[in-house]
């Protein structure tokens, strides 16, 4: 077997968010195809990034009233850690907001602009007069022109599916302000795709570098027509890099992040003492990108066109996955399927996913569907049940004996296993991750079968049938480590602790072609666990936002789009922003009033202690709430249908604090607790920022 050198990449997760479940779809995937690339003997590097820039990040940085700097760095550690929880192995993991992003930007840019592909063109906007910004697409709202549906998208309507530029929609409102945007024109600068649909056309239909489904999907929406010319450019405020040539201009994201994959890779050079040109100059270097379906257009058209441009190298594949739904549904923050990295890792085991995945995962791009239930049966069945159990049933008897000094009469168990390696790797290799696991789970039970009939148990009992006991755990453990070996890419900690195990390091395919003999074991330590159902009902309970707090945590990609959806939407989706801004006809404005006016309403901040039902009031919570020392006032608030009493102990409310006492039917109110929302589940408590005290007055 020749030693292929490949450079390995994720796409990389936006800065705006934290990790769940569904990206870890993505990212599990590609470090399996790494491990096992590496434990082939090939040379493989594993290269991903924060994608940092956009509009999303600086709103959201100007929200949290810090810089973006210190907003990205502190995501970029929380992705990290997530990764590494995961046991997600980066060879190495950068960030597009470097010196050495913005150096290739530039040189690629002068490429294109030498090439003739970059024009300018005027193009009308929709611009905040009050947050002082350019809308994207997504961060308007407004009736839609064609059906009149209200409260709409400014791309396309979800009512009538008509697209449109935000421009089009009747009555548009900002999501950032609630202003009314007013049409702005500002100079853009754009890639002539056009030019390079020859080009593309080739690459796309060679059959050779993309999955037969997405070729023909770009044949049948895209290149069947002339290409549209792609906006790369974005006027300022924008956080990116600042475009040499076109003063008071940015690249839009989407022209940066991919180059970050390069700029991602020359950092890794410059610390390991490579050079850049053998990775993405060099036709000797294979370039694999794992993506999801909702970026395709970006990898297969844009992405391809820049580098054909640029003088780099094409990728040699681009890997597109399915989406994740939860029980056949998108995944939901209300029902709790929404489930951060970090929740997981709080409960529950990072093998099982890794597993989970594995068993599930195909070459093609079907979307991948998480059942609980089925969950915990395959952890259950599969590993725990087939596997683990092979040598928790066996290594304590040869604790004191070792391993026979040869491989004893098998009936050809290991032989069998060990010809089904290539057709297991050639699985792995294509990403048919699910044959493979279904391969190494046929000879999971064929090992088992051997230990139902050798009934190691019954011979340990028996001081006569000790040595045979020993060729039995001798066979059994040998066959519990070829699966070891074969499942390593999936599951390296049940590989390291195989390793330990047998004092034997696996790290190469080749470790299951040779059966371990004559040698003494390690103390037998319990392997893995089953799965405890409470812990992943505890994790969804725990996942379920409220409304409120829907609207303040950190955003998630909410779609599930097709296939390259229109790259014009996707303009980093600021799904945090857009969640929260909801519903946004504005209602209209009380009359005005003085500053004496509103002083005579005494706001404070004040601490829930105490949050009780009301069961015979249909909307009432009473809260006992302090205002600091022992003052404390009950206050009843109609909010039951938006919390539950125990998302309410301990948090900080504004309340009305010299609001005349009312008399109800179940106790006095003193007092009022203010809250955002159009009524019933849509209540949203007001609350301080952290560092305010109960008793602080509100100005
Ligand atoms: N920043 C861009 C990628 C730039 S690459 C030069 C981006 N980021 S993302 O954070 O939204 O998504 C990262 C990856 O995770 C994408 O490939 C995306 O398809 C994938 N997934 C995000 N949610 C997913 C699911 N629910 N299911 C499966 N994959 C998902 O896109
Ligand atoms: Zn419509």
């Amino acid at each position: 077997m020749s030693q292929k050198k490949l450079l390995v990449t994720a796409a990389l997760p936006y800065a705006n968010g934290h990790i769940h479940i569904g990206h870890l779809v993505e990212y599990i995937q590609t470090d399996i195809w790494v491990r096992f690339q590496k434990l082939r003997g090939n040379r493989c590097i594993f290269i991903c990034a924060d994608d940092t820039h956009g509009t999303a990040i600086m709103i959201r940085a100007r929200q949290e009233g810090r810089s973006e700097e210190e907003l990205i760095a502190e995501m970029k550690d929380a992705h990290e850690k997530d990764f590494a929880g995961f046991d997600i192995a980066f060879d190495h993991y950068g960030s597009t907001n470097s010196p050495e992003n913005y150096e290739l930007c530039k040189q690629i840019w002068s490429s294109l602009r030498e090439a003739n592909l970059i024009r300018e063109d005027d193009v009308e906007q929709l611009f905040d007069p009050v947050a002082g910004t350019f809308l994207a697409d997504r961060f308007v709202k407004g009736t839609c022109p064609n059906c009149k549906a209200t409260d709409e998208y400014g791309d396309n309507c979800s009512k009538c599916g008509a697209t449109y530029s935000p421009t089009d929609l009747i009555n548009p409102v900002s999501a950032l302000s609630g202003a009314t945007p007013v049409k702005k024109t500002a100079k853009h600068l754009f890639v002539q795709l056009e030019q390079l649909h020859p080009f593309l056309d080739q690459w796309t239909q060679s059959g050779e570098h993309l999955q037969p489904e997405v070729a023909n999907y770009l044949k049948g929406h895209f290149l069947g027509k002339p290409l549209r010319d792609w906006d790369v450019s974005r006027p300022a405020p924008y956080f990116g890099f600042a475009i040499p040539d076109s003063p008071g201009n940015f690249w839009y994201v989407w022209f940066d992040a991919p180059i970050g994959y390069i700029a991602s890779t020359w950092q890794w050079c410059k610390q390991n003492n490579e050079s850049l040109d053998d990775w993405w100059k060099s036709p000797s270097t294979q370039i694999h990108h794992f993506i999801g379906k909702d970026i395709a257009y970006f990898h297969t058209l844009f992405w391809p066109g820049v580098l054909q441009s640029s003088g780099f190298s094409l990728p040699s594949f681009v890997h597109i996955h399915g989406f994740l739904t939860v029980d056949k549904e998108k995944m939901s923050k209300s029902k709790g399927t929404m489930v951060r990295a970090r929740k997981y890792l709080d409960h529950l085991d990072p093998s099982y996913l890794r597993y989970y995945y594995a068993s599930k995962l195909g070459p093609r791009l079907d979307d991948i569907d998480l059942n609980i239930t089925e969950f915990a049966q395959k952890i259950d069945s599969d590993l725990v049940g087939k596997v683990v159990n092979l040598a928790s049933r066996t290594a304590r008897f040869v604790e004191t004996t070792g391993l026979c000094d040869v491989y004893p009469e098998d009936g050809g168990l290991f032989a069998a296993a060990q010809d089904a390696g290539e057709r297991i790797a050639e699985a792995y290799e294509q990403g048919d991750y699910s044959r493979a696991m279904r391969l190494i789970m046929e000879l999971a039970d064929a090992a088992n079968g051997f230990v139902e009939n050798t009934a190691p148990w019954t011979l340990k009992k028996d001081p006569q049938q000790h040595a045979r006991l020993q060729e039995v755990c001798t066979i059994v453990l040998n066959l519990f480590r070829q699966l070891c070996v074969y499942l390593s890419p999936v599951l390296p900690r049940l590989a390291n602790q195989c390793s330990t195990l047998f004092q034997s390091e696996i790290h190469s395919w080749s470790d299951a072609y040779r059966p371990l003999v004559g040698m003494k074991l390690s103390k037998f330590e319990h392997l893995m666990q089953r799965v405890d159902l409470k812990k992943v009902e505890q994790m969804i309970e725990e996942s379920k936002d409220t409304p409120a707090a829907a609207a303040a945590a950190a955003p998630a990609p909410a779609s599930n789009p097709a296939v390259g959806s229109n790259p014009a939407s996707a303009d980093n989706a600021p799904a945090a922003v857009v969640d929260s801004a909801e519903p946004l006809t504005l209602e209209p404005l009380a009359p005005t009033c003085s500053i004496e006016d509103f002083m005579k309403v005494d706001l404070r901040v004040a601490r829930v202690i105490k949050a009780e039902e009301v069961p015979e009031a249909k909307k009432l919570v009473k809260l006992t709430v302090s205002l600091g020392g022992d003052v404390t006032r009950t206050v009843f608030a109609g909010i039951k249908a938006a919390y539950t009493p125990a998302q309410l102990e301990g948090r900080l409310v504004v309340i009305v604090a010299n609001l005349q006492p009312r008399q109800m039917k179940f106790g006095l109110s003193e007092g009022m607790v203010t809250a955002a929302g159009a009524g019933g589940a849509e209540v949203f408590l007001l609350s301080a920022d952290s560092g305010a005290k109960p008793g602080h007055r509100v100005h």
